[in-house]
C-alpha cells in the first residue's frame, strides 16, 4: 500500500492535504490488520485522516503528551471531554469566569443528569472544600477567559486526587509556549486551536492532549459523533504551527509592554495581566507558567459602557473583533459578545463589567499598537 505521507519516496516538507472520504482496500487481509489494529491505515474520514492525524503529533509534541486528538472547534474538544467522561448523576466543577459557550453546554449536559458546581476563581484555592465522592471531574481554564486570572493547576490536581476526578485544563490562553498543564498535574489539555496554535483567523479546530488511553475513548466519541477536522483545515493548522512559538513570543512581549503602558494610563482600571508584578496572581503566574504570560489581558475602560464603546470605536490598527491568539490585536466586550448569553446579573456576579474589554495581543509592531491605544483613550 502507498503510505499516503510518503506517496513521492521522500517525505514531503508540507503534509499532503488527503481529502478522500473513503479508502479502496488493497485486500480482505489489509482490511483486516488495519482493524485489528495489527497496521497503521485508514478507511474512511469520520475514523481517521493523514493530515489530520500529521498535526495531531505535532500537537502532541508542544504539549508534552502521549498523544493528541483533534476536532471541528474548541468546543467540539470541551463537549468530546464532557461526553467522554461524564455520566448522569456525575458532578462537574466549572468555574464562572470562563468561555461563555460552557454556560450552553452546561445546560446539555443538567439535561443529561450532570450535577454541576459553578465557582468563583478565588475559590480555586480551597477546592477541596467543593470535591464530593460523585466529582467526577473539574475543568478549569488558566489564565481564565475573560478576566485572565491565574488559577493554580497543582492544588486542582491535589482536590481531584481526593476523589479520584479528572483534572482538565483549557491551555488557550496560555498556550504551550508557556504553560504544561500535563506537567503540573493535569490529566488532559484542550485547546481551541482556532485560536493562536492556528493563529491567522482561517481555520476552527479544537485538540486534547492525553495519554494514549484518553486517545482511545476520545476517539470513540469523536467517531461516533462525526467531529473529525476535515483535511484542509488540517493543513491550515499544520501551517500555523510552524510559526506557533514566534507567534506566541511575540504576542506575550506585546502584552507585557502594553500591559506596563496601559497600568499607567488614567481612564483605565482594573488592568489583568498576569504577567504585570502587581497582578495579584503574579507569584502563581511565574511558578507556572515560562516563556512569558500569554498575549492576553482585561482592563475596564472609562466609566461605563458607552466609554468602552467610544474607545473601541477610536480605535484604528486594533480591530474590533471577538477571537484572540491571532496576528492581528483583537478587542472585544465580552458583555456584547462572549457573554451575551448569560442574563445580564449573571454576568456581574463574578467581575465582568459592563466596560470590561479583552485584548488579545497579536504580532504587529507593538509601538503602533500603543501609539494606537493612546490616540483612542484621548477621545476616552
Ligand atoms: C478559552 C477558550 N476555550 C474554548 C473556546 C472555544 O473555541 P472554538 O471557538 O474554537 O469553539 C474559546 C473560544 O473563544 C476560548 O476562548
Amino acid at each position: 500500500m502507498t503510505d499516503p505521507l510518503t506517496p513521492y519516496g521522500n517525505r514531503p516538507m508540507v503534509t499532503p492535504i488527503v481529502n478522500a472520504v473513503n479508502y479502496e482496500y488493497q485486500s480482505f487481509e489489509v482490511l483486516r490488520q488495519i482493524t485489528d489494529g495489527e497496521i497503521d491505515g485508514y478507511t474512511y474520514h469520520r475514523d481517521d485522516n493523514p493530515t489530520v492525524r500529521a498535526v495531531e503529533d505535532r500537537i502532541a509534541v508542544l504539549e508534552k503528551a502521549e498523544d493528541c486528538i483533534v476536532c471541528t472547534s474548541g468546543m467540539a474538544a470541551c463537549t468530546l471531554i464532557y461526553l467522554t467522561y461524564l455520566k448522569a448523576g456525575d458532578h462537574l466543577i466549572l468555574f464562572r469566569d470562563i468561555y461563555g459557550a460552557h454556560y450552553k453546554v452546561a445546560v446539555i449536559l443538567e439535561r443529561l443528569g450532570v450535577k454541576i458546581t459553578w465557582l468563583d476563581s478565588d475559590d480555586a484555592a480551597h477546592l477541596e472544600r467543593h470535591v464530593r465522592d460523585e466529582t467526577a471531574m473539574i475543568f478549569l481554564e488558566t489564565p481564565t477567559n475573560p478576566l485572565c486570572k491565574t488559577l493554580d493547576i497543582g492544588l486542582a490536581r491535589q482536590a481531584a486526587d481526593r476523589v479520584g476526578a479528572l483534572l482538565v485544563v483549557d491551555n488557550t490562553f496560555a498556550t504551550p509556549w508557556h504553560q504544561l498543564p500535563l506537567d503540573l498535574g493535569a490529566h488532559l489539555v484542550v485547546h481551541s486551536a482556532t485560536k493562536a496554535l492556528g493563529g491567522h483567523n482561517d481555520l476552527m479546530a479544537g485538540a486534547i492532549a492525553g495519554s494514549k488511553e484518553d486517545y482511545d475513548r476520545l476517539w470513540f466519541t469523536r467517531q461516533a459523533l462525526g467531529t473529525t477536522l476535515d483535511a484542509y483545515s488540517a493543513s491550515l493548522l499544520e501551517r500555523g504551527l510552524k510559526t506557533f512559538e514566534l507567534r506566541a513570543d511575540t504576542m506575550a512581549a506585546n502584552a507585557l509592554a502594553v500591559a506596563t503602558w496601559l497600568h499607567e494610563q488614567p481612564g483605565i482600571s482594573r488592568l489583568r495581566y498576569p504577567g504585570l508584578p502587581d497582578d495579584p496572581d503574579h507569584a502563581l503566574a511565574c511558578r507556572q507558567m515560562r516563556n512569558g504570560f500569554g498575549g492576553l489581558m482585561a482592563f475596564d475602560v472609562g466609566r461605563d459602557q458607552e466609554d468602552a464603546k467610544r474607545f473601541i470605536s477610536a480605535l484604528q490598527r486594533v480591530v474590533h473583533a471577538v477571537s484572540l491568539g491571532a496576528t492581528e490585536s483583537l478587542i472585544c466586550i465580552p458583555h456584547l459578545t462572549t457573554m451575551l448569553y448569560l442574563p445580564p446579573e449573571q454576568r456581574a456576579t463574578f467581575g465582568v463589567a459592563a466596560n470590561t474589554v479583552r485584548f488579545s495581543l497579536g504580532i504587529d509592531p507593538v509601538d503602533t499598537v500603543i501609539a494606537d491605544l493612546e490616540q483612542a483613550l484621548a477621545v476616552v
